[in-house]
């Protein structure tokens, strides 16, 4: 059963993870509530340091694949980068991603500046998520990937964000990197479910990039990140075996020929 709006509306917690591929995303689909193709796919995958060189043509193309897997997962799609400067692009390039894909919403980050295009993405039959807090799309001109709410503006300056994007029509909101005590007050003041990524325990949900999770991407593990799998080390030690089985003759057997 496909999960909508409304499902997710009626669930005390709900769980996001990334996907980039159908594969991935079939595995996913009936075990978790939402699935993001996030921008995130240029730093696991193509191995960039950030996520701004993410295009629309890529976005769009791994949200087909995600669509093609996932069948009840709610899916969001990423803005990249560059694609909702102004609101008018914003729309045209959401329209887009509705029309080529078969994505659930779309994923801007910004708060109460984006209110406007939220806004127009909504009352155009578009359905959005907010991001605010830490925002990968600023690591460049912020230097850095920096937690919020670490003072009272920044706390005010966050709730202010949180509002905006609520009564401009957002359906949900991400929070990332958000000290937990100020994510928590967030949460307690939009009626709209929020999604953290270290954020802490408070917020309605919980979102992780499947390859930090899974163990995949070993260079480092952020402290928000918990690994449920060593993934890299069992990928490893199997195509270590198969490299071992084919240079001992040992692959192909008798089983796995014609
Ligand atoms: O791109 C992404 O994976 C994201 C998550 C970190 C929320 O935006």
């Amino acid at each position: 059963m496909k999960k909508t709006l409304s499902y997710l509306y009626k669930q005390e917690k709900l769980t996001m993870i990334t996907a980039y591929d159908a594969l991935f995303a079939k595995l996913f689909d009936d075990i978790i509530d939402i699935i993001l193709v996030g921008d995130s796919l240029n730093m696991s995958f193509l191995g960039e340091s950030d996520t701004l060189s993410a295009t629309l043509d890529q976005m769009i193309y791994h949200t087909r694949a995600v669509c093609n897997g996932a069948k009840s997962a709610y899916i969001v799609t990423d803005m990249p980068f560059g694609t909702y400067n102004t609101k008018e692009d914003a729309l045209k390039n959401a329209i887009r991603i509705y029309k080529e894909t078969k994505a659930d919403a779309v994923k801007l980050e910004g708060g109460a500046e984006k209110a406007e295009t939220i806004k127009l993405l909504t009352d155009n039959a578009i359905a959005v998520v907010g991001h605010i807090g830490l925002m990968p799309q600023f690591s460049r001109s912020e230097g850095g990937y920096k937690v919020k709410g670490k003072d009272e503006v920044s706390k005010q300056k966050l709730l202010e964000d949180a509002k905006a994007v609520e009564e401009a029509g957002a359906v949900m909101l991400v929070i990332e990197g958000v000290k937990e005590d100020v994510a928590r007050e967030i949460t307690n003041s939009v009626k709209i479910p929020t999604i953290g990524i270290g954020a802490g325990r408070y917020t309605t949900g919980q979102v992780l990039v499947w390859s930090d999770m899974l163990g995949f991407f070993e260079e480092f593990k952020p402290k928000f990140v918990r690994r449920y799998l060593e993934g890299g080390s069992i990928v490893k030690s199997a195509v270590r075996k198969y490299v071992d089985d084919v240079k001992s003759g040992k692959f192909p057997g008798e089983e796995e020929i014609y």
